[in-house]
């Protein structure tokens, strides 16, 4: 499914409700009776073009979002980044492991494969915290200060210091790939748990990890497809331009 600013809202929500939690992001509220993306877009003040691209890349992951998200300002893209790093901090994993806390505590079968589940899951997280961090510390503020610098066309020769020592090239290149291990989780899960005779928890974890996944997927792919490009053509301006 593509959807388009004609599309209808409620439409969309049938067609794929795993996006709910994107609209979350945008602050857009349910209730949307006959209205379409574009008349919601303008009702919450959204970029409806913005808007499409993410929706869309969420929905379909081959998706190319690149044609059209890389002339977006930086800041919009990454002011959505970071709100969905919020959103795996404070409220995703605290959640998973807070479920996989009950099944440790209804574990009557004593099985250590639980136990290994938990500890999988504390590895992962701060795993993902760290890899956050570093982005949020060291490569976001990189990216405003350089986007800063070529719209006001102040700042170059630092700039241009700062490309040379940075560079955005060295962020891809370690920008490791968070959701594989996930996998491995989702597996011990399917495969190593021993069956009770309640396993809604099991799938509650399962379900959750699954949905994350595809979250950090998409989160990655604007990282990787859209924020990049983007820069990499930034840097290249700015070491061009002569300082004013
Ligand atoms: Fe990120
Ligand atoms: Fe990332």
């Amino acid at each position: 499914m593509q959807l388009t600013a004609k599309t209808k809202f409620a439409e969309l929500i049938h067609q794929d409700y795993t996006i709910l939690p994107i609209l979350n992001r945008f602050g857009i509220l349910l209730g949307f009776g006959e209205k379409n993306v574009e008349q919601v877009c303008q009702q919450y003040g959204i970029d409806t073009l913005f808007f499409l691209e993410i929706a869309n890349s969420f929905i379909n992951k081959d998706f190319e979002p690149e044609k059209q998200l890389k002339d977006f300002p930086v800041r919009l893209i990454v002011d959505y980044l970071k709100k969905t790093h919020k959103v795996y901090i404070y409220e995703k994993l605290p959640f998973i492991e807070d479920k996989i806390k009950q099944l440790i505590e209804q574990n009557v079968v004593g099985n250590s494969n639980f136990r290994l589940i938990q500890q999988f899951f504390k590895d992962y997280s701060s795993e993902l915290q760290s890899h956050i961090q570093r982005e949020e510390t060291i490569f976001y503020p990189y990216v405003f200060q350089i986007s800063e610098a070529y719209e006001t066309k102040t700042g170059i020769p630092e700039a241009q210091e700062l490309i040379r020592k940075i560079s955005i090239r060295s962020y891809a290149m370690q920008h490791d790939d968070v959701e594989e291990k996930l996998n491995d989780l989702k597996n011990i899960i399917i495969k190593y748990l021993p069956s009770v005779s309640d396993n809604s928890l099991h799938i509650k974890i399962l379900y959750e990890l699954f949905y994350l996944e595809k979250d950090l997927n998409d989160h990655s792919r604007i990282e990787d497809k859209v924020l990049v490009p983007k820069v990499l053509l930034l840097e290249q301006k700015i070491l061009h331009a002569k300082s004013v």
